[in-house]
Protein backbone atom coordinates (compact mmCIF):
# COMPACT_ATOMS: atom_id res chain seq x y z
CA UNK A 1 0.00 0.00 0.00
CA UNK A 2 1.12 3.21 -0.78
CA UNK A 3 1.64 6.01 1.99
CA UNK A 4 -0.56 9.14 2.12
CA UNK A 5 1.35 12.45 1.10
CA UNK A 6 0.72 15.30 2.82
CA UNK A 7 2.57 18.15 0.68
CA UNK A 8 3.57 21.49 2.65
CA UNK A 9 3.60 24.99 0.42
CA UNK A 10 5.53 27.42 2.70
CA UNK A 11 5.27 29.85 -0.49
CA UNK A 12 7.23 32.98 0.62
CA UNK A 13 6.25 32.79 3.97
CA UNK A 14 8.46 32.36 7.16
CA UNK A 15 11.92 32.29 7.97
CA UNK A 16 14.44 29.57 8.99
CA UNK A 17 13.35 29.04 12.50
CA UNK A 18 9.96 28.68 11.88
CA UNK A 19 11.12 26.13 9.08
CA UNK A 20 13.21 24.42 11.45
CA UNK A 21 10.52 24.18 14.15
CA UNK A 22 8.43 23.01 11.99
CA UNK A 23 10.80 19.82 11.28
CA UNK A 24 12.11 19.55 14.51
CA UNK A 25 8.15 18.38 15.61
CA UNK A 26 7.69 16.72 12.89
CA UNK A 27 10.68 14.78 13.56
CA UNK A 28 9.56 13.41 17.10
CA UNK A 29 8.25 10.52 15.62
CA UNK A 30 6.30 8.84 18.30
CA UNK A 31 3.09 7.07 18.36
CA UNK A 32 0.86 9.79 17.28
CA UNK A 33 2.94 10.54 14.14
CA UNK A 34 4.88 7.53 12.24
CA UNK A 35 6.52 8.95 9.67
CA UNK A 36 6.75 5.58 8.28
CA UNK A 37 2.85 5.58 7.25
CA UNK A 38 3.21 8.93 5.84
CA UNK A 39 5.37 10.22 3.10
CA UNK A 40 5.76 14.41 4.31
CA UNK A 41 7.01 16.55 1.33
CA UNK A 42 8.01 20.01 2.48
CA UNK A 43 7.86 23.03 -0.29
CA UNK A 44 10.26 25.53 0.75
CA UNK A 45 11.27 28.65 -1.33
CA UNK A 46 14.64 27.96 -3.25
CA UNK A 47 16.85 29.39 -1.28
CA UNK A 48 16.20 27.21 1.49
CA UNK A 49 16.20 23.81 0.08
CA UNK A 50 20.24 23.26 -0.07
CA UNK A 51 19.81 23.87 3.99
CA UNK A 52 16.82 21.93 4.66
CA UNK A 53 17.82 18.84 3.13
CA UNK A 54 20.58 17.97 5.42
CA UNK A 55 18.01 17.95 8.50
CA UNK A 56 15.53 16.11 7.13
CA UNK A 57 14.22 13.01 9.07
CA UNK A 58 13.60 9.95 6.90
CA UNK A 59 9.63 10.20 5.86
CA UNK A 60 10.06 13.73 4.71
CA UNK A 61 11.47 14.83 1.19
CA UNK A 62 11.62 18.27 -0.02
CA UNK A 63 10.10 19.85 -3.18
CA UNK A 64 10.31 22.83 -5.22
CA UNK A 65 7.36 25.47 -5.56
CA UNK A 66 8.72 25.95 -9.53
CA UNK A 67 10.71 25.26 -11.65
CA UNK A 68 12.19 27.07 -14.64
CA UNK A 69 11.13 26.21 -18.53
CA UNK A 70 13.94 26.61 -19.73
CA UNK A 71 16.94 23.89 -18.72
CA UNK A 72 19.49 26.13 -18.32
CA UNK A 73 21.09 29.57 -20.00
CA UNK A 74 20.64 33.61 -19.70
CA UNK A 75 17.56 33.99 -17.93
CA UNK A 76 18.14 35.51 -15.16
CA UNK A 77 16.85 34.88 -11.72
CA UNK A 78 15.29 31.33 -13.10
CA UNK A 79 16.43 28.24 -11.52
CA UNK A 80 16.40 25.04 -13.09
CA UNK A 81 14.82 21.06 -12.45
CA UNK A 82 18.68 20.10 -12.16
CA UNK A 83 19.53 22.49 -9.83
CA UNK A 84 16.27 22.04 -7.23
CA UNK A 85 17.55 18.31 -7.92
CA UNK A 86 20.97 18.88 -7.01
CA UNK A 87 20.31 20.84 -3.82
CA UNK A 88 17.77 17.71 -2.83
CA UNK A 89 14.44 18.32 -4.17
CA UNK A 90 12.45 14.80 -4.74
CA UNK A 91 9.46 16.58 -6.04
CA UNK A 92 8.31 19.87 -7.83
CA UNK A 93 5.05 21.64 -8.07
CA UNK A 94 3.76 22.67 -11.00
CA UNK A 95 1.25 25.16 -12.06
CA UNK A 96 0.21 26.31 -9.00
CA UNK A 97 -2.93 28.92 -8.94
CA UNK A 98 -0.75 31.62 -7.79
CA UNK A 99 2.06 31.24 -10.45
CA UNK A 100 -0.97 30.84 -13.09
CA UNK A 101 -2.40 34.30 -11.97
CA UNK A 102 0.52 36.61 -10.56
CA UNK A 103 3.00 35.10 -13.04
CA UNK A 104 0.93 33.62 -16.08
CA UNK A 105 2.29 30.98 -16.28
CA UNK A 106 -0.20 28.65 -18.72
CA UNK A 107 -0.51 25.34 -20.32
CA UNK A 108 2.31 25.44 -22.76
CA UNK A 109 5.60 26.78 -20.45
CA UNK A 110 3.77 24.61 -17.68
CA UNK A 111 3.74 21.17 -20.02
CA UNK A 112 7.63 22.43 -20.60
CA UNK A 113 7.69 22.40 -16.64
CA UNK A 114 6.37 18.64 -16.47
CA UNK A 115 8.85 17.47 -19.36
CA UNK A 116 11.91 18.84 -17.16
CA UNK A 117 10.66 17.64 -14.25
CA UNK A 118 10.77 13.93 -15.13
CA UNK A 119 13.66 14.13 -17.30
CA UNK A 120 15.04 15.12 -14.20
CA UNK A 121 14.09 12.27 -11.64
CA UNK A 122 11.53 15.20 -10.09
CA UNK A 123 8.36 13.60 -9.29
CA UNK A 124 5.24 16.26 -11.01
CA UNK A 125 2.46 17.59 -8.19
CA UNK A 126 0.48 19.87 -11.12
CA UNK A 127 -2.29 21.68 -9.56
CA UNK A 128 -5.34 22.43 -11.34
CA UNK A 129 -8.75 23.73 -10.02
CA UNK A 130 -11.30 26.53 -10.94
CA UNK A 131 -11.96 29.67 -10.00
CA UNK A 132 -15.20 31.38 -8.11
CA UNK A 133 -16.88 32.03 -11.40
CA UNK A 134 -15.83 28.92 -13.05
CA UNK A 135 -17.74 27.40 -9.58
CA UNK A 136 -20.73 29.70 -9.33
CA UNK A 137 -21.29 28.74 -13.06
CA UNK A 138 -21.09 25.15 -12.39
CA UNK A 139 -18.23 25.13 -15.14
CA UNK A 140 -15.54 23.62 -12.60
CA UNK A 141 -15.79 20.04 -15.02
CA UNK A 142 -14.86 21.70 -17.77
CA UNK A 143 -12.11 24.40 -15.97
CA UNK A 144 -10.43 21.38 -14.69
CA UNK A 145 -10.37 19.11 -17.86
CA UNK A 146 -8.98 22.67 -19.61
CA UNK A 147 -6.15 22.46 -17.75
CA UNK A 148 -5.22 19.61 -17.16
CA UNK A 149 -5.92 18.62 -21.22
CA UNK A 150 -3.45 22.04 -22.00
CA UNK A 151 -0.72 20.03 -19.74
CA UNK A 152 -0.86 16.75 -20.80
CA UNK A 153 -1.33 17.01 -24.73
CA UNK A 154 1.39 19.26 -24.94
CA UNK A 155 4.16 17.63 -23.21
CA UNK A 156 5.95 14.46 -25.25
CA UNK A 157 7.77 13.08 -22.18
CA UNK A 158 6.55 9.85 -20.39
CA UNK A 159 5.60 10.34 -16.58
CA UNK A 160 6.10 6.92 -14.33
CA UNK A 161 4.60 9.16 -11.29
CA UNK A 162 2.13 12.23 -11.19
CA UNK A 163 0.93 13.51 -8.43
CA UNK A 164 -2.10 16.19 -8.88
CA UNK A 165 -3.25 18.60 -6.39
CA UNK A 166 -7.06 19.60 -6.91
CA UNK A 167 -7.05 22.89 -5.60
CA UNK A 168 -10.58 25.05 -6.02
CA UNK A 169 -9.24 28.63 -6.59
CA UNK A 170 -12.47 30.23 -4.30
CA UNK A 171 -11.06 27.82 -1.50
CA UNK A 172 -7.15 28.73 -1.25
CA UNK A 173 -6.18 31.30 1.19
CA UNK A 174 -9.89 31.75 2.35
CA UNK A 175 -11.87 30.15 4.93
CA UNK A 176 -13.68 28.36 2.40
CA UNK A 177 -13.13 24.75 1.74
CA UNK A 178 -14.77 21.88 -0.56
CA UNK A 179 -16.92 19.49 0.54
CA UNK A 180 -15.40 16.15 0.40
CA UNK A 181 -17.94 14.82 -1.68
CA UNK A 182 -17.46 17.28 -4.15
CA UNK A 183 -13.68 16.77 -4.00
CA UNK A 184 -14.30 12.96 -5.06
CA UNK A 185 -16.85 13.80 -7.66
CA UNK A 186 -13.69 16.25 -9.54
CA UNK A 187 -10.72 13.47 -8.32
CA UNK A 188 -13.10 10.91 -10.56
CA UNK A 189 -12.76 13.16 -13.58
CA UNK A 190 -9.32 14.08 -13.14
CA UNK A 191 -8.47 9.98 -12.62
CA UNK A 192 -10.51 9.41 -15.80
CA UNK A 193 -8.99 11.73 -17.62
CA UNK A 194 -5.20 11.90 -17.06
CA UNK A 195 -5.58 7.95 -18.04
CA UNK A 196 -6.79 8.54 -21.82
CA UNK A 197 -3.21 10.26 -22.09
CA UNK A 198 -1.08 8.22 -23.84
CA UNK A 199 2.70 9.59 -21.84
CA UNK A 200 0.74 8.82 -18.35
CA UNK A 201 -1.28 5.77 -19.45
CA UNK A 202 0.95 3.60 -16.95
CA UNK A 203 1.55 6.57 -14.51
CA UNK A 204 1.41 5.78 -10.58
CA UNK A 205 -0.89 8.54 -9.87
CA UNK A 206 -1.52 10.13 -7.00
CA UNK A 207 -4.68 12.70 -6.35
CA UNK A 208 -4.64 15.26 -3.76
CA UNK A 209 -6.83 18.00 -2.24
CA UNK A 210 -5.82 21.36 -1.59
CA UNK A 211 -7.71 24.61 -0.32
CA UNK A 212 -7.91 25.76 3.72
CA UNK A 213 -6.80 22.38 4.79
CA UNK A 214 -6.67 22.39 8.69
CA UNK A 215 -6.35 20.40 11.31
CA UNK A 216 -9.76 20.34 12.05
CA UNK A 217 -11.25 18.84 8.60
CA UNK A 218 -7.99 16.90 7.19
CA UNK A 219 -9.62 13.68 8.58
CA UNK A 220 -12.74 14.58 6.15
CA UNK A 221 -10.44 14.81 3.04
CA UNK A 222 -8.18 11.93 3.98
CA UNK A 223 -11.33 9.50 4.54
CA UNK A 224 -12.95 10.69 0.78
CA UNK A 225 -12.71 7.47 -1.14
CA UNK A 226 -9.90 8.16 -3.75
CA UNK A 227 -8.20 11.52 -2.00
CA UNK A 228 -4.34 9.93 -1.43
CA UNK A 229 -3.04 12.88 0.13
CA UNK A 230 -3.16 16.50 1.22
CA UNK A 231 -1.96 20.36 -0.61
CA UNK A 232 -1.65 22.38 2.74
CA UNK A 233 -0.66 26.17 2.48
CA UNK A 234 -1.42 28.27 5.48
CA UNK A 235 -1.53 25.42 8.54
CA UNK A 236 1.60 23.95 6.96
CA UNK A 237 3.68 26.55 8.61
CA UNK A 238 2.01 26.31 12.04
CA UNK A 239 3.82 23.70 13.77
CA UNK A 240 1.23 22.24 15.82
CA UNK A 241 -1.42 22.46 13.35
CA UNK A 242 0.57 20.71 10.30
CA UNK A 243 1.36 18.16 12.86
CA UNK A 244 -2.08 17.32 13.69
CA UNK A 245 -3.08 17.64 10.12
CA UNK A 246 0.05 14.88 9.37
CA UNK A 247 -1.19 12.55 12.49
CA UNK A 248 -4.91 12.42 10.80
CA UNK A 249 -3.21 10.11 8.42
CA UNK A 250 -3.00 7.52 11.62
CA UNK A 251 -6.52 8.35 12.81
CA UNK A 252 -8.06 7.49 9.12
CA UNK A 253 -5.82 3.97 9.23
CA UNK A 254 -7.28 2.81 12.61
CA UNK A 255 -11.00 4.24 11.16
CA UNK A 256 -10.27 1.91 7.75
CA UNK A 257 -8.81 -1.32 9.55
CA UNK A 258 -11.77 -0.74 12.27
CA UNK A 259 -14.24 -1.20 9.25
CA UNK A 260 -12.66 -3.77 7.13
CA UNK A 261 -12.26 -5.57 10.42
CA UNK A 262 -14.54 -8.87 9.81
CA UNK A 263 -17.90 -9.25 12.12
CA UNK A 264 -17.46 -12.76 13.63
P1 LIG B 1 -4.16 27.18 1.91
O1 LIG B 1 -3.23 27.12 0.59
O2 LIG B 1 -4.05 25.84 2.59
O3 LIG B 1 -3.60 28.29 2.70
O4 LIG B 1 -5.56 27.43 1.42
C1 LIG B 1 -3.19 25.97 -0.22
C2 LIG B 1 -2.26 26.19 -1.38
O5 LIG B 1 -2.07 27.33 -1.81
O6 LIG B 1 -1.68 25.22 -1.91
Amino acid sequence: MVNPLIVANWKMYGDLASYKSVIRELAQNDVNLKLENVDVVICPPFPYLGILSSRLPGGIWLGAQYISTHAGGAYTGEVSAQMVRELGARYTLIGHSERREHFQERGSNLAEQLALATEHDLIPIICVGENKNEYDSHRSHNAVRRQLAAILERCHSRVDRLVIAYEPVWAIGSDKHADPDYVTQILQIIDEQVKTYPITQNACLTLLYGGSVGPENAAAYLSAPNVDGLLVGRASLNTHSFRRICESVLTNTQTLQQTETPVA
